[in-house]
């Protein structure tokens, strides 16, 4: 091929076509992630041509159900064939560092594992219809402030065990046609020219096959960003950066073999590729939508069982705006066009034989309260049997993170009338992040958490207010009863170009848990219409990880669903341990009544540690807990299980490990203890006999070495070394 067509081809032809050259045809990209945002009008970037608006990932991640979004996966497949799309751009599995992050609507969970396990079961789910995923941003692109340039700056255990896990687990399990990098620079350098992303651990290390492309308008420096292992430079045209390009490659100052291999990736996305074919059913589709959405609103709060709302002989005083005219999505690339849209007004109405009345109570685009709107709500409040009040957030988008975790003022003016003039009142929650609910949910008996469910959203919320969906949907992020109390807080959202990831492995409830810190709703938390109750957990090592086994009653009297969590913890570990964290859940449907046994598979990979000093994956030596329960903070059987460490997992000793580290390993004391007991009778000696060993642990053996009476030369010291590893 021609060096002009080479380069021409790692660039696009336009903001969502790939360039056809060298008898390589184009392919279509388009948005994502919850549905398919193929632009229908030229003048507007952002418009859409109809499809289906399944719930964003803030929603499907609150079902904790990889089959489900499997199935949004084929669904989305199906329609991208039917709109001649070869490539989604989606899913999002950055972590939702800080609940302000502008995109956290768009990402599924603070904790990487729930995460990854989602978000490969999507990409399953599309890629079966021979459409490719695009797992983004890659990588920590956790928040909208100075997005494009701002560098994440994060120590690499860190990086690896937190903001890279998820990745890692699609690409490993799942392998999406393309990766797309992030915006935002990682230590310093673009994550789009970033060598060790992009090729050491990404390729090398995880043996990812596809193509990589730039976030849209990613790249600095297309030469770069080719070196370092960025195949496809989105959007185009960019015929200045294609004959740089390929002047580099003659001049010899990019390797030829460098642009080879991105094209033969680029073009074999191509062949994957498959034309356009079928049609979808919309409403098939929609009713997907439906099922994904209720499944994804979280019950937080039902004293006095206000919830479920009956079906008749119960009025019902329908309050605020979000009722009628929903929010469903947020703002930005990821905003779709909607077939249809369910509003949650019309749903009740005709879902109950009882009155139903209905006030705006605000006005959506004023924060400020409307003293007349307000009353008019409490008085209907006031005449009903039963209060439904819909708030939310205003408005949630790509490019900007939230200033704050508060509701509306007229929102909460709202909630406050209407549950004094009728205690017996539900609020029902549209947000794309969580919101804070202290201190006024205590005044509130029933608080449903709906977050933005997509266009069958209303339907949905009627479906769970009304009972014909029992809620097992549970909480994928924390809320906390204050925004100051969070882990990011302090290092949110930099300065100067670098935000430091300063709580560093304690990410959200990891954060909270390890200071002991008071939550209103915890990390797994969600209620349903019936109980249940957890039997004794066991557990057990396969060839490939560990296996918990637990039974779970279905104690009440409805048909319910249970996710049970499982969250491993490690004592005396040698390095920093957050105190627990989720590494298995399994949803299972339970009738009334019943008892199954749920057994809950961890893969050996999952226990593993980055250990900074071998580079390396390790899996400690030793005794594991694993508690089983509802929730992070609801753990109901806890069970210990000696698990087998990684060969090799050993910290070599030097002669620059301190006389701790050399004490702390068995081989390394032993050789130590008989050194002092042949060494002489100096005072130092004398102490070390005595097991002084807290005075003297934090010295490398090489520096007392060079005590006056020391028992060691640096020849001793080395030879002791060799020793002890040998
Ligand atoms: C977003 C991506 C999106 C791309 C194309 C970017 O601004 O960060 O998530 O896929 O635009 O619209």
């Amino acid at each position: 091929m021609e060096l002009t067509d080479q380069s021409a081809l790692t660039s696009g032809s336009d903001f969502w076509q790939t360039t056809a050259a060298g008898g390589v045809p184009a392919i279509t990209l388009t948005d994502g992630p919850h549905g398919v945002r193929l632009q229908s009008d030229a003048s507007d970037m952002l418009a859409g041509r109809p499809a289906t608006c399944f719930p964003p990932a803030v929603a499907s991640g609150s079902t904790w159900d990889p089959e489900l979004l499997r199935r949004m996966g084929e669904a989305l497949g199906d329609e991208c064939r039917a709109m001649d799309v070869q490539v989604l751009l989606g899913p999002g599995v950055n972590l939702k560092r800080t609940p302000l992050g502008g995109r956290n609507f768009e990402y599924f969970s603070e904790d990487p594992i729930l995460s990854g396990v989602l978000a490969t079961e999507w990409v399953r789910g599309l890629q079966s219809k021979g459409v490719g995923a695009s797992l983004k941003h890659f990588a920590v692109n956790n928040q909208e402030t100075d997005r494009m340039t701002i560098s994440a700056d994060i120590d690499e255990r860190t990086l690896r065990e937190l903001y890279l896990r998820a990745f890692q687990r699609v690409v490993t399990a799942a392998q999406p046609w393309t990766v797309m990098c992030a915006y935002n620079k990682v230590n310093g350098v673009y994550a789009s020219q970033h060598h060790w992303l992009l090729t050491e651990v990404l390729r090398d290390e995880w043996g990812f096959e596809g193509v990589v492309v730039s976030d849209w308008g990613a790249v600095v420096d297309r030469v770069a960003a080719l070196a370092a292992g960025l195949d496809l430079t989105m959007p185009g045209p960019d015929a200045a950066g294609d004959a740089e390009l390929a002047a580099a490659v003659r001049d010899g100052k990019l390797p030829a073999e460098v642009l080879d291999t991105a094209v033969a990736r680029i073009r074999a996305l191509v062949e994957k590729s498959v034309p356009p074919g079928g049609d979808y059913d919309a409403e098939a589709h929609h009713a997907l939508a439906r099922d994904i959405a209720a499944r994804g609103i979280v019950l937080l709060k039902n004293d006095d069982e206000v919830l479920p709302l009956r079906t008749e002989g119960q009025s019902i005083a329908v309050l605020g705006e979000f009722a009628r005219t929903p929010r469903y999505q947020g703002g930005g690339s990821s905003q779709i066009t909607p077939t249809r849209l369910d509003d949650a007004l019309t749903e009740i109405t005709a879902t109950t034989a009882a009155p139903v009345r209905f006030a705006p109570g605000y006005n959506p685009d004023h924060d400020a309260a409307d003293e007349t709107l307000i009353a008019e709500a409490a008085a209907l409040a006031a005449g009903s049997d039963v209060a439904v009040v819909f708030v939310g957030t205003t408005r949630e988008t790509e490019g900007a993170d939230r200033a704050d975790l508060d509701l509306p003022a007229a929102h909460l003016a709202l909630i406050e009338r209407v549950v004094t003039a009728n205690p017996r009142t539900v609020v029902v929650l549209s947000n794309g992040a969580v919101v804070r609910t202290a201190p006024w949910d205590a005044a509130v008996p029933g608080l449903v958490e709906a977050w933005l469910l997509g266009q069958a959203g209303g339907s949905a919320i009627a479906d769970v207010l009304f009972g014909r969906v029992n809620p097992s949907g549970r909480l994928a992020e924390t809320i906390p009863v204050k925004l100051s109390d969070h882990p990011s807080y302090l290092d949110f959202p930099g300065e100067n170009g670098h935000v430091r990831h300063g709580e560093g492995l304690h990410v959200g409830y990891r954060g909270f848990d390890a200071r002991e810190q008071e939550v209103s709703y915890p990390f797994g938390f969600g209620l349903s219409y019936t109980t249940f109750s957890y039997g004794e957990a066991t557990a057990v090592t396969t060839a490939d990880g560990v296996e918990i086994t637990v039974p779970v009653t279905n104690s009440g009297a409805r048909d319910g669903r249970e996710v049970v969590q499982v969250y491993v913890s490690k004592p005396a570990s040698r390095v920093r341990r957050v105190p627990r964290e989720l590494k298995g859940f399994a949803t299972v449907g339970i009738a009334a009544g019943a008892t199954k046994t749920v057994t809950v598979r961890i893969p050996r990979d999952d226990l593993a540690y980055w250990d900074t000093r071998l580079d390396s994956w390790v899996v400690e030596d030793g005794d594991y807990t694993f508690a089983v329960g509802a929730s992070s903070r609801d753990l109901r059987t806890t069970v210990t299980l000696a698990v087998a460490g990684s060969p090799g997992a050993r910290w070599p000793l030097t002669a620059d490990s301190t006389i701790a580290e050399w004490m702390a390993d068995p081989r390394g004391a032993e050789l130590l203890r008989e050194a002092f007991a042949a060494g002489g009778d100096s005072p130092l000696v004398a102490a070390a006999r005595e097991g002084e060993f807290e005075l003297l642990g934090g010295m490398p053996l090489a520096r007392l070495a060079v005590f006056p009476g020391s028992p060691f030369t640096p020849d001793t010291v080395t030879k002791l070394a060799e020793q002890a590893n040998g």
